[in-house]
């Protein structure tokens, strides 16, 4: 379905409605010259961020070198500590190319162990392992199975299967991690419970899905996620990574770069932030971190459109919600990105699916005018995600001079938002001056990055031992 549009039904809203709705629209809408100037401001940081001086984006070095042929083989487990869930599979990779088998189990991240401490993270991680191997492999005598680890926040590593996490992303904040290797007190409670598992890889969701995607397509260059967190990855060659230089690894060797792009202009040089994107940050465990994230990512487009909400009321100049209890709606992070879905959803003719979600949800009766104005808002916070997200896709291109490629995308918000994709596509024509019919880059729903991706860099990884190098 085409993206809403509002003309003709506007007649009725009134003046000061119709004020908020202008003043929203210059707020939030990125014109094209805007974007190619994030854009290339976005190239120049990439850059920096492989210097030995460094810069806002982390670019770090994965040591996952090199791309699968397809011929991987062996039986995998892979654990992906995302965001909201915590996901355990078994991947067995056959002789024959690019097929894959997988078994998987999910559990829920308990919200309360976010904010936790270490020790209970670790505890948690290895009993979810655990089961799993109780529950699949009962009474089977079990050689030590290697497992790939998405661990999808920033990390430094010196080699694969380590990573000293640089800092929480995405509202946790445990403490007594950052700044330490995860890998040691991770294995440490395996061995406490007996699980025989080997981890082989530590691996971000971004890099995952770049290999993954790469296996059953050699025009994937980019590996993206577009949903609680925003970030993305691609092969650098190690001659173009300065910080790297002291190692004197083969200039021609291939590296995974893991972005870590939500931080991008953390010193807020280009990006248009409004003042709902700087209370977002200032509230949230981090502030002054993960500036682009926070303006794209599933887990704050919820919290953008309640923070609009709760000042427009709070606005003497604006009628909207009278005589209501907001109580609910005051509560912080109530709203998720799936409730901007619904109403984006929602057929902007009659808007019966929001009246009821606000009702149901929120305990607010809403008028027409009210409806019209929280759609549009719904699609300007939307559109401006995608159309931001496409600069980071274009500044990669630009960096590595691409032309033309496949980009593997996942992530909730890529996957279920609506015209998330679209929106990302028309941006990346505007930034790159595109009047093809066919788009040169094309930004794909990617193959399981955090399974099958994690599974098979385990692949790659003991090849590389194998082979000596
Ligand atoms: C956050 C994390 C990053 C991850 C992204 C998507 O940005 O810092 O490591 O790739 O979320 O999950």
């Amino acid at each position: 379905r085409k993206p809403p549009s509002r003309k003709g039904s506007m007649a009725d809203v009134p003046k000061d409605l119709l004020d908020q709705i202008k003043r929203l629209e210059e707020l939030f809408t990125v014109p094209q010259e805007k974007l190619k100037e994030i854009t290339d401001h976005f190239v120049k940081e990439l850059a920096k961020g492989l210097t030995v001086e460094g810069g806002s984006i982390p670019m770090n070095p994965t040591w996952c070198m090199g791309f699968p042929d397809g011929y991987e083989t062996g039986t995998f487990l892979a654990l992906d500590m995302g965001g909201t869930n915590l996901r355990v599979c078994e991947i067995n990779l056959p002789e024959e190319k690019g097929e894959f088998d997988i078994i998987q189990s999910k559990y829920r991240m308990p919200e309360e162990l976010k904010t936790g401490n270490a020790e209970e993270l670790w505890e948690y991680v290895a009993d979810c392992l655990q089961q799993f191997i109780e529950y699949h492999h009962e009474g089977e005598e079990l050689d030590e199975l290697p497992l790939g680890f998405t661990f999808s926040y920033p990390a430094t590593q010196d080699y694969i299967d380590h990573g000293v996490l640089q800092r929480w992303t995405k509202g946790f904040d445990i403490e007594g991690v950052e700044g330490k290797d995860v890998v040691p007190p991770f294995e440490a409670a395996l061995k406490e419970r007996g699980v025989p598992i080997k981890l082989t890889a530590l691996v971000n969701d971004t890099t995952g899905t770049l290999i993954a995607s790469a296996y059953t397509d050699t025009d994937m260059k980019i590996g993206c996620i577009f949903g609680t967190g925003c970030n993305a990855a691609y092969m650098e060659d190690c001659g173009s990574i300065p910080k790297l230089a002291h190692l004197n690894l083969d200039p021609k060797l291939p590296m995974a770069i893991n972005c870590e792009w939500g931080a991008f202009d953390n010193e807020h040089k280009v990006l248009p932030r409004t003042p709902y994107d700087i209370i977002i940050d200032k509230e949230s465990p981090r502030p002054g971190q993960q500036a682009f994230e926070k303006m794209i990512a599933g887990l704050y487009l919820g919290e953008i459109f309640r923070l609009v909400l709760v000042d427009l009321h709070g606005n003497p100049d604006v009628k909207i919600f009278e005589g209501q209890d907001l109580g609910k709606l005051k509560k912080a992070y109530s709203l998720d990105a799936s409730f901007l879905s619904s109403i984006e959803e929602d057929p902007f003719e009659n808007l019966s699916e929001t009246q009821d979600l606000f009702q149901n949800k929120l305990g607010i009766t809403t008028t027409k005018p009210e409806l019209e104005l929280i759609h549009h808002l719904t699609c300007l916070i939307g559109t401006r995600a995608a159309r931001l997200s496409a600069c980071g896709v274009a500044a990669i291109c630009k960096k590595k001079s691409i032309t033309s490629c496949h980009v593997g995308a996942d992530g909730s918000v890529f996957n279920k938002y609506p015209h998330f994709k679209a929106r990302g596509a028309q941006a990346l024509r505007e930034i790159l001056d595109w009047t093809s019919r066919k788009d040169p880059i094309e930004i794909l729903p990617a193959e399981d990055g955090s399974g099958v991706g994690a599974a098979l860099i385990s692949a790659l990884t003991l090849k590389r031992c194998k082979e000596g190098q």
